[in-house]
């Protein structure tokens, strides 16, 4: 079954390491990061965006899916199944459909109303045993039609929201989803500070668009607080690099070679090796 995220993010905080956030697209790629994990020896937070779930066949279909894999595939690290980039109504209904960790993602109302929010469905969370993710600051780039403009979280409402009881805070600091263009000038380390000195050092922080920051910077990030890091664009990317490399090789075409248990096993076998090593630079192998 899977767990609340709230005891790995602390225990991330408290030790200095950070915990991987994979998003999930499909069967072969929940399969990945569950064996990824479980190779790894670490816990980690499976999580879908509302646009992946819906695709999948819905929340239900998710939550079953992680649980059932949990079980046939005999993984016993800690997995907690997380709503990413939740609006309101999906934060609701994943809570319903039996999601052990929602982010509420409130940061494009405004901030009186993403308060207000967070506020609510931190007490449902709190009372359920589930974990709540809050976010100030929109997250650069573009993610399931959901466009942010890379602002800079306000250190003043990062703690506004941070005392409505989340257990985690997304805030961006110049992090953008997807394949960081050309000349980005690398994460905003003093403005992490800056919302570090007003929520304290207890508070599990969150940094989005892991996908193509240099190792060495997401490390430091993880000493100064960030304690869960979402990646989903590197695993497409090595999804697709396989799975290109397969068919240009012609082995679609070699024997039974367009089975998609063939098919996507190059693909698959990549996502694997990348969640092992996400998982080892984030310094959690080993923590489950
Ligand atoms: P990337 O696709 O850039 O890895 O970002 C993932 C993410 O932040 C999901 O919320």
């Amino acid at each position: 079954m899977t767990v609340s995220a709230r005891d790995m993010v602390i225990a991330a905080r408290k030790g200095g390491y950070g915990i991987g956030a994979f998003n999930i697209n499909n069967l072969e790629w929940t399969q990945s990061v569950l064996k990824g994990a479980q190779e790894a020896n670490a816990p980690i937070i499976v999580q879908t965006s509302m646009g992946a779930a819906k695709y999948m066949g819905g929340y239900k279909l998710c939550v079953d899916m992680v649980n059932d894999l949990i079980d046939s595939m005999g993984i016993t690290v800690p997995i907690a199944l997380h709503l990413d980039h939740g609006n309101y109504e999906a934060a609701k209904a994943c809570i319903e459909a039996g999601y052990s960790s929602i982010m509420f993602d409130g940061s494009a109302l405004p901030f009186e109303e993403n308060l207000a929010k967070t506020r609510e469905l931190a007490q449902i969370c709190k009372d359920k045993g589930i974990s709540l993710e809050a976010e100030v600051g929109a997250i650069g780039g573009e993610e399931d039609g959901i466009v942010g403009m890379g602002e800079c979280a306000d250190p003043d409402e990062c703690k506004a929201i941070a005392d409505c009881g989340v257990d985690m805070l997304a805030c961006g600091i110049g992090n953008i989803h997807g394949v960081y263009p050309e000349g980005w000038p690398g994460l905003r380390f003093d403005v992490l500070d800056a919302i570090i000195a007003k929520v304290g050092d207890d508070l599990p922080l969150v940094l989005h668009g892991g996908s193509g920051i240099p190792d060495a910077m997401v490390q430091e990030a993880v000493r100064k607080g960030v304690s869960k890091i979402n990646v989903n664009t590197e695993l497409q990317l090595v999804f697709a690099a396989k799975t290109r490399e397969y068919i240009e090789a012609g082995k679609d075409k070699e024997g039974k070679g367009f089975d998609p248990r063939k098919l996507l096993a190059p693909g698959f076998a990549a996502c694997v090796d990348m969640v092992k090593y996400k998982i080892d630079v984030f310094g959690s192998t080993n923590k489950a």
